[in-house]
């Protein structure tokens, strides 16, 4: 990997932070301090988001298959606030990986569905995104977060599935620590 590498997340009950907490951890054994300590996106400024080589977003979906945010009855602004503000940016210079938290029993028709709007956004201003995750091992019914029959990022379901997600976070950084260097 070998580059600077920024971890962002929102939140409205804290799995996703303690996911990117533990994210953070994981890749720190592995690159060092080149991984930065997890922020809450709504603390985060463009410019400093444009500074990162890499970065490692994460989101829950909200609402009906939405992003974080004030729609969505979040206290505080979140990744639907900040997606805007991107708008005519250029990534072209960065690499994103994905991670969504979803609820695939109650919210089986559209798990995991914010990732593919973190996606769109990162897409559309020239960001190169790794970090794509087979379907196997999820029960849901449908899911937008889905590109060729895989997810565009890691799906974690901290409710219906807690017990695997370190497995599925050890075996997706390894993976990514291969896609990072081409
Ligand atoms: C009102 C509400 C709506 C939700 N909508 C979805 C959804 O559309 N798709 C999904 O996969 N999960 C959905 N979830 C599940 C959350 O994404 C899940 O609980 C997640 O772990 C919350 O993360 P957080 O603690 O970081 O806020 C919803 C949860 C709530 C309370």
């Amino acid at each position: 990997m070998g580059r600077r590498i920024g971890i962002y997340f929102g939140t409205d009950t804290g799995r996703t932070r303690r996911i990117a907490k533990l994210i953070a951890q994981k890749l720190g054994a592995l690159v060092g301090d080149l991984a930065e300590a997890p922020l809450n996106i709504n603390r985060v400024t463009v410019d400093d988001f444009l500074a990162r080589d890499v970065l490692i977003l994460g989101a829950p979906t909200y609402g009906d298959g939405e992003l974080p945010g004030l729609a969505t009855g979040l206290a505080q602004e979140s990744w639907a606030e900040f997606l805007p503000r991107l708008e005519g940016r250029d990534m072209r210079h960065q690499t994103v990986a994905l991670f969504g938290l979803g609820d695939q029993d109650k919210y089986g028709g559209e798990f995991v569905d914010a990732l593919i709007l973190l996606h769109g956004a990162v897409v559309a201003c020239g960001a190169r995104v790794v970090g794509f995750w087979p379907t196997d091992g999820y029960s849901f019914k449908a899911s937008q977060a889905l590109i060729d029959g895989r997810f565009v990022g890691l799906a974690l379901d901290q409710i219906n599935q807690p017990q695997l997600s370190e497995a599925r976070i050890d075996a997706w950084l390894q993976q990514l620590a291969g896609e990072l260097v081409k």
